[in-house]
Formats: C-alpha cells, sequence, structure tokens
C-alpha cells in the first residue's frame, strides 16, 4: 500500500505582462507589466512578444506610470518592434529644413537623439536642454480656412494633420511610435466639429487621435477594395517641404490644390529613386488584416488599375476613401495622464495632433520613432 501526503500550495497570478482591452473605443489596449518589469525595455522575450501581438492585433496601446522612463528605454523598446532598423530617427535630416512644414515639431533628446522632445512652453534643463521653447503644432498655421477667434475662445479646435509617421523619402515608415506623456495637463476639455456633416465631438484639451487603417479598410465597398488593393500611392520628394507653402483641409486629412506646391527644382536636390511608391493597402504582419495606410497631405500621385492620377485628383480620391474612417464612432482620442507610454502601430493606424494652448501652457512629451529598412507591402 502507497503512503498519499497532502501537500498545500500557494498559488500566485502569473507575473507575466497583462492585456486589458480599452472600453467604450474602437480599438485599444491597456498593458500592465510583470512586476519583475518596472522599465518595458526589461521585459523578457515572452513578454516582449506579448506586447507585439497586442500592438498589432489593439493597435495602439497604453502602459501607465512611467513619467520616470529614460529616453535609452524608450529607444531601446521602439527598437526592438523592428529588428531590421538600423536605429536613426523616423525622418531624415530635412525633419529640420527651414522650409519643412515639420521644422518646429520637436527637439532631440541629447543623449538618445532619437528620442524628440515635444510639447508647450519653456522647458528649462528638461533632458539636459537649456531654454528649451516648445511649441504645440496647430491647425491655425497650416490649415486653408483655420477657426475663428471666436471658435477658439469657445473651446473649439481641429484635427491639424491625420498622419502616419514617415519621411517619405528615402526612408522606410517606421513599425511603432512610442509617445511618453511626462507632464500633460488633462484639466480643459475641447470641442471638434466636423464641418461637413455638422457632428461634434468633446474631448480632453490636445488629445491625440486615432483612427484604424484596419477599419477604413474594412467598411470600404467592394468596389474601392479592389480599388485600393490594386492602387500605388506616390509621395512627392521630400514631401514636407514640397507642401510648405498650400494649406490642408479643415479635417487634416489632405491639402487644398491651389496650385501652390514649391516647384520640384526649387526642392533641396532630390533623386528618382527615393520617390517613396508605397502600397495604398498595408497587411498587418501578425493578423493578416488589410490597413489602409496613406499620408493624405503628402501624396503626389496614385498608380490605379485605371491609370495614374496626378496631385488634384489623388487628393480628391484619397480623401473620398479616407474621410468616412475620421466618424466619431470610428476613433479613438487618447486622454493623457501623466506618465502614459502609448505605443501605436504606425503601419496600421493614422493619428492627428489636436488642441492649442494658450499664453503660458505647457506640455511636455518624448517621442521615438525609427525608420525601418523595409517597406510595407500588401499581401492580396
Ligand atoms: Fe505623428
Amino acid at each position: 500500500m502507497s503512503e498519499t501526503t497532502t501537500k498545500s500550495v500557494t498559488v500566485s497570478a502569473p507575473d507575466v505582462l497583462q492585456i486589458t482591452p480599452l472600453e467604450n473605443a474602437p480599438f485599444g489596449a491597456r498593458i500592465s507589466l510583470p512586476a519583475y518589469a518596472q522599465d518595458p525595455a526589461d521585459l523578457n522575450e515572452d513578454d516582449f512578444q506579448r506586447l507585439y501581438k497586442a500592438v498589432h492585433e489593439y493597435l495602439v496601446v497604453v502602459l501607465p506610470d512611467l513619467a520616470e522612463l529614460k529616453p535609452s528605454s524608450q529607444y531601446q523598446l521602439t527598437k526592438r518592434f523592428d529588428p531590421t532598423c538600423e536605429g536613426a530617427y523616423g525622418h531624415s535630416k530635412e525633419f529640420r529644413h527651414e522650409k519643412s512644414v515639420l521644422r518646429r515639431d520637436g527637439h532631440s533628446t541629447p543623449a538618445q537623439p532619437q528620442v524628440q522632445i515635444l510639447g508647450q512652453g519653456r522647458h528649462d534643463g528638461h533632458a539636459g536642454v537649456r531654454d528649451l521653447l516648445l511649441r504645440h503644432p496647430t491647425h491655425m498655421s497650416f490649415h486653408h480656412d483655420p477657426l475663428s477667434n471666436d471658435d477658439m475662445a469657445n473651446g473649439y479646435t481641429r484635427f491639424y494633420r491625420w498622419h502616419i509617421d514617415s519621411a517619405l523619402y528615402g526612408l522606410a515608415p517606421p513599425v511603432v511610435t512610442t509617445l511618453l506623456g511626462i507632464d500633460c495637463p488633462v484639466d480643459k476639455r475641447q470641442k471638434i466639429r466636423y464641418e461637413d456633416t455638422g457632428e461634434e465631438i468633446t474631448t480632453t484639451k490636445a488629445t491625440t487621435a486615432f483612427a484604424s487603417g484596419a477599419i477604413a479598410f474594412d467598411n470600404l465597398s467592394d468596389e474601392d477594395k479592389e480599388f485600393a488593393l490594386n492602387t500605388t500611392v506616390v509621395y512627392a520628394p521630400h514631401p514636407y517641404i514640397f507642401i510648405s507653402p498650400a494649406k490642408a483641409t479643415s479635417d487634416g486629412l489632405t491639402m487644398v490644390s491651389e496650385g501652390k506646391e514649391l516647384p520640384l527644382d526649387e526642392l533641396p536636390e532630390w533623386e528618382q529613386s527615393k520617390v517613396k511608391r508605397l502600397p495604398l493597402v498595408w497587411t498587418n504582419p501578425v493578423t493578416g488584416k488589410h490597413h489602409m495606410q496613406v499620408h493624405g497631405c503628402c501624396i503626389w500621385k496614385l498608380e490605379t488599375p485605371n491609370g495614374t492620377l496626378e496631385l488634384e485628383d489623388a487628393r480628391n480620391t484619397i480623401h473620398r476613401l479616407m474621410r468616412h474612417n475620421i466618424s466619431p464612432d470610428h476613433i479613438y482620442c487618447h486622454d493623457w495622464n501623466q506618465g502614459d507610454l502609448v505605443i501605436f502601430f504606425n503601419r496600421g493606424v493614422w493619428h492627428s495632433v489636436t488642441g492649442q494652448f494658450e499664453e503660458g501652457g505647457h506640455r511636455l512629451m518624448h517621442q521615438c520613432n525609427i525608420a525601418s529598412d523595409v517597406d510595407p507591402v500588401c499581401k492580396k
């Protein structure tokens, strides 16, 4: 007869990364780090793979309470999402060109130049930078018909520019962007009015808005899906300089066509081999879903099954395909809390800055994305 012994076993919760889908949002998830990794750069391979999968499935994930995250950790985490990337920031040096529409967006952290400091107001000594003056990008300098002062005094703002983070010339689009809210006052509300439908949404001030490229594709008609799957977007050489004299539509989706773009022979030196030609639809490497991914402000031409559309027709077509996807029900607006690290699948969502700050307003964020070595592909 065998002897049986009974042991008392204490079962603790598994110390692994936890994923909780966001409620009342069309996509997105909240991540809890395992206890062993206060710094997400320290995740073990299994937990990093959970995070990698979550970013591709939920598209935007939020890791709270990381206000002290070091730029070196943010860089390492960002780079880990793309083994092909060599470590350069997602934009080339033209980012700072005097005519670029991006020139004022951010300042590199000295110790980790791929991490950009973004925000509003004067910040002296942050990350070792003396007397840093940050300017939050606002629609006033970018839209063709900005809001009136009365509208802004009444709390209205706009989607500044719906985009993917990418140089769109020479370099391949980054896989993810990481955005850290270090000092993000959330005491005020703002309103965005959709001027074509009259709809309005209310959000926290300077929310970051996201739209899913997968929802955009799924909601196209069968005919438009076929068109999108067989269309290539050609971006202008040095696109952010090319569009600098032009102004954007009031929804921030594309540019108004008035022939104001810089003539090609007035751009900095460029070469045809660096002009970006990307499919209009990018296939998610984890889910296999199709995402309609396009930077509507930077497009130059569309190569469609029915021939090439030049600038104005290309913009009109892209605007028609994109517009439905920024409707109130389809977007997720992130209400920033101090210490939120947002990681978004830059090859699967579009995003937009919103809001404008009053004199003396302040905000501080760190942003990182790294140019990939490989362009996204459409797997039909
Ligand atoms: Fe961005």
